[in-house]
């Protein structure tokens, strides 16, 4: 078909009484499906149900240090599953630091400690005049809920298809002291699905900020979600590099099993430089008297290792494959060639990212609503909810059936269409 961008007024115009006939029918159906957020389905958590049967009222309940996980005790974590998670990290066991159910939660609760105890006996952040971040977009909504909750300002910098703008990166952190962070999906991103390119991590391992308390917050949350066997993304581990970079201390690896095992109901954990680890630790402390072992001996005993943890991803991936093919199928039929959209074919991880032409994506989102499709909210992927361009959509496609999928994908492609054309037709 010819690109809507090569249209006469009178084709556009017939391709959009078209379209809009097809619009009503399909609403007609009365459709309510949800591609809004990235949830497993069933399907996959039912894979892990055999990790609930690994520990009856008659298992040892101890762990490998001797101590029973039924009780107190052990605040980094159990041995064993302190070797599973740093595995998982690629770190040695010596950096890792086991928390409780969510990633999310460590990365609040160190936002949090930084605010009011400061980073390494910095001042905290919270006595600052003005603190800021860098945030990649689009990015994860939820990173920035927590910088947006603290009142630090948020400051975007491009993800291109390497990574962060490392130009506008190392310029911003080196000039500006009061930037303390940067946000960042290093693998399989949320949501374009992008991985960072070598010469990416070894610049981050190289940055210089002005900020001694600047930290990388590197949220490895999809660091074994291929979708393929043959075809994967390999990324250079950061705290490694930051070591021979002599910067040991400038990351904080987030990590948790919410998408391997039960999301909710996993384990998260940060890996870190040991003076990192022990400013965590500090107020670990006073925090709790232990995280949950028995989650941990449960997730150890089910897993084994990491081979066994990478069998299972395997199986997750079957699930997900199909899902995210028939969306890029549909994408390509409906769309490909037309010039009012673009997508990136993720190799991994939960999302498929979508750029409309400028100024359209809310109404693309309000248009699949209409109809009975839930997409996540346009401008959820940049700080303060503001897509600057308003193009950028994320579309989740795990949760529901392939059938449903491939219902949601046509109502997604023809609101993109009505909603171009729309524009077009008003230029
Ligand atoms: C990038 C990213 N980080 C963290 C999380 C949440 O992780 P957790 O369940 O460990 O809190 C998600 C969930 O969607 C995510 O996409």
């Amino acid at each position: 078909m010819k690109a809507y961008t090569e249209m006469t007024r009178e084709e556009l115009l017939q391709e959009q009484a078209a379209l809009q006939a097809k619009f009503e029918e399909i609403k007609g159906k009365g459709l309510k499906l949800d591609m809004s957020r990235g949830k497993p389905s069933n399907a996959q958590l039912e894979l892990s149900n055999g990790m609930m049967d690994v520990l009856t009222s008659e298992s040892d309940m101890v762990c490998e240090a001797g101590v029973d996980c039924r009780n107190y005790g052990i605040m980094d974590g159990i041995p064993e599953a302190r070797r599973l998670l740093a595995d998982m990290s690629e770190v040695p066991e010596k950096n890792i630091l086991i928390y409780g159910n969510s990633s999310l939660n460590v990365m609040y609760d160190t936002v949090a400690r930084a605010m009011t105890m400061g980073v390494c006996g910095h001042t905290p952040w919270g006595k600052l005049d003005k603190v800021k971040f860098l945030c990649p977009v689009p990015g994860y909504d939820r990173h920035f809920g927590i910088t947006e909750f603290f009142g630090i300002e948020m400051i975007n910098v491009p993800l291109l298809e390497t990574g962060p703008d490392m130009d506008m990166v190392e310029k911003l952190v080196s000039e500006d002291d009061s930037i303390k962070g940067i946000w960042c999906v290093p693998k399989y991103s949320n949501p374009t699905g992008i991985s960072y390119s070598d010469e990416t991590v070894l610049r981050f391992a190289h940055l210089k900020p002005a900020a001694p308390d600047f930290r990388i917050f590197w949220d490895n949350a999809y660091s074994i979600h291929h979708l393929y066997d043959d075809d994967q993304d390999v990324i250079l581990e950061l705290l490694t590099e930051c070591e021979k970079a002599g910067n040991e201390d400038l990351v904080y690896k987030f990590i948790s099993t919410s998408k391997v095992s039960f999301p909710g109901s996993g384990i998260a954990a940060m890996a870190a430089s040991e003076a990192n680890l022990a400013d965590a630790r500090k107020a670990m402390f006073y925090q709790t008297i232990g995280h949950d072992k028995l989650n941990q001996l449960r997730h150890v005993r089910f897993f084994r290792d990491m081979d066994g943890m990478r069998e299972h991803m395997r199986k997750h991936a079957d699930i997900l494959r199909p899902k995210f093919e028939a969306v890029l199928d549909v994408l390509d039929q409906e769309l490909g060639g037309l010039g009012i959209g673009s997508w990136v074919k993720p190799k991994g991880g939960y999302f498929i990212s979508f750029d409309s032409l400028e100024g359209c994506a809310k109404k693309i989102v309000a248009k699949a609503k209409e109809a009975g499709v839930t997409m996540t909210g346009a401008g959820a992927t940049f700080p303060y909810g503001k897509d600057p361009k308003d193009s950028n959509i994320r579309i989740a496609p795990s949760f529901p059936t392939p059938e449903e999928l491939a219902l949601a994908a046509e109502v997604f492609v023809l609101s993109v269409k009505l909603v171009s054309l729309e524009k077009l037709l008003a230029q």
